[in-house]
């Protein structure tokens, strides 16, 4: 028996086909086209979503039995609204990383809104978020509001559109993770929320129904066979399952386009003082475990610079090589605020920048500082963490980080993040951990695989970096990360 587990990314969609002990059988992958329509605007093209992950999925399962359970995974916050009659989008989608709403963002901010939204969906408000893109969608497609009024459109994260294509329109569903991304959606009361519906002018009859990360989003009748959709989960939470990280006080860092830190706080919702986001860590059985989050919006995106931007590397394996070359007498800072700064600065205006760059400055140091700049703002989320976690008056205490994702691969990065944080750093031997997440909920839903407890038993340690760095030196190091960063924000 088998599960196929889609994960549904923002530069690519993949299907992986687990076996019923977990171990990845097969995978299928396909980039897709960004388009940036303006500066800091990011969409995709709907269709290319739904192509690459069916084509994925098709090419996964030719030649095998068709799979007992399917699950979705998918990158959070991005917005699709779509024709009920039709299935076809009014638009492109828009991205997370797109920035157009800010200045609406920043209009209900000085009108004081912003602790109302955050006592209500725990985020704070940033264009990051689904809200401001799903009006903005309504308001600037000719005709989008009267259809939307009218019954005619639904709206949903990417989880939404793929189940409602994979369900040829049966189900309109989403789970509770993607939900609390959207800051339409209340995290206490667990339902959409009508206050910010009415605030961010998104009618709450286009919203999918809301269900546990565990239920049933209907069948999938499109590979042959009907497959029943059992597991649904935002990238990030499916990642904290796939590293187990079920008890409060575990933490995990994936390191994909961006970098997202979850830290479980059981289920007590904790209010961060330190510009983190409260979610959903998942919500299983109808039992909401929250998280604390910390987001940030470039990580590997800062090695793609390097090779698409600069075009210092050929591929982004090399960028270690790169950067074990660079001349320790020098400290270039890369501050990589290509998008803005996410937590726990929340500067969508902010924009990247450099220092430090002498004559002898090359591709080595730039390298060297593009992997450290991931460590340095992974501390910045890990501080913000530690103070809040202490604060909340929490008994556990803080685990060791979990990392996983394409950039946990690097030894170099993992242990420079050691380094940097002063702390250790695990990598687990499945680095697959979001597919996985997902993959164990659909599994578990259908009966063949164990619950939390006996997943957990099987995370398993691959290395385990330790910190090298004396404090002396990793103090200064990251005292001068702070100066950049305040320059860079002060800059823009
Ligand atoms: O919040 C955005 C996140 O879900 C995107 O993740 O892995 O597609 O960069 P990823």
């Amino acid at each position: 028996m088998t599960i196929l587990a889609i994960d549904q990314g923002t530069t690519s969609s993949r299907a992986i086909l687990f076996d019923a002990d977990l171990s990845v059988l097969k995978v299928a992958q396909q980039e897709f086209t960004q388009h940036y329509p303006a500066s800091g605007w990011v969409e995709h093209d709907p269709e290319d979503l739904w192509r690459t992950t069916l084509e994925s999925c098709e090419a996964v399962l030719d030649g095998v039995a068709p799979p007992a359970a399917l699950g979705i995974t998918n990158q959070r916050e991005t917005v699709v609204i779509w024709d009920r009659d039709t299935g076809e989008a009014i638009h492109n989608a828009i991205v997370w990383q797109d920035r157009r709403t800010a200045d609406f963002c920043a209009e209900l901010r000085e009108a004081g809104h912003e602790a109302e939204v955050t006592a209500r969906s725990g985020l704070l408000l940033d264009p990051y978020f689904t809200a401001t893109k799903a009006k903005w969608l309504l308001d600037q497609v000719p005709g989008a509001r009267e259809r939307a009024k009218a019954g005619k459109l639904a709206a949903g994260t990417i989880d939404s559109f793929l189940i409602w294509r994979l369900t040829e329109g049966r189900v309109h569903a989403t789970d509770a993770t993607n939900a609390a991304r959207t800051m339409l959606y209340n995290i206490d009361t667990g339902a959409w929320d009508e206050e910010l519906c009415r605030l961010f002018d998104v009618p709450v009859e286009m919203l999918p129904e809301v269900r546990d990360c565990n239920a049933e989003f209907g069948e999938c009748r499109l590979f042959g066979t009907a497959i029943p959709i059992l597991g649904v989960a935002g990238d990030q939470q499916a990642a904290t399952m796939g590293q187990a990280c079920f008890r409060p006080g575990m933490m995990k860092s994936t390191y994909g386009t961006g970098c997202f830190a979850l830290l479980n706080t059981g289920a007590t919702r904790v209010a961060s003082q330190n510009r983190l986001l409260t979610t959903v860590g998942y919500q299983i059985d109808g039992k909401v475990t929250y998280a604390l989050e910390g987001s940030i919006f470039v990580a590997g995106a800062v090695v793609q610079w390097l090779r698409d931007g600069l075009k210092i590397i050929g591929a982004a394996p090399e960028t270690q090589a790169l950067a074990e070359a660079a001349d320790p007498g020098q400290r270039v800072i890369i501050v990589p605020a290509f998008t803005g700064l996410g937590a726990p600065y929340w500067r969508p205006e902010a924009r990247g920048a450099v220092f430090g760059l002498t004559r002898n400055s090359g591709p080595a140091e730039l390298a060297r500082a593009a992997l450290e700049s991931v460590g340095f703002q992974t501390r910045d989320l890990a501080e913000a963490m530690r103070a809040d976690w202490a604060a909340s008056g929490a008994e556990a205490e803080l685990a060791t980080l979990r990392v996983d994702g394409g950039m946990s691969a690097s030894d170099f990065a993992m242990q420079s993040l050691a380094d940097i944080l002063g702390a250790p750093v695990d990598r687990p031997d499945v680095l697959e951990t979001t597919a996985l997440g997902v993959a164990w909920l659909a599994g578990n839903g259908e009966g063949m695989l164990p619950d939390a407890e006996g997943f957990a038993e099987r995370w398993s340690l691959e290395r385990r970096f330790e910190p090298q760095l004396d404090a002396d030196a990793r103090e200064q190091r990251y005292a001068a990360w702070q100066r950049a960063v305040k320059a860079t924000i002060a800059a823009g």
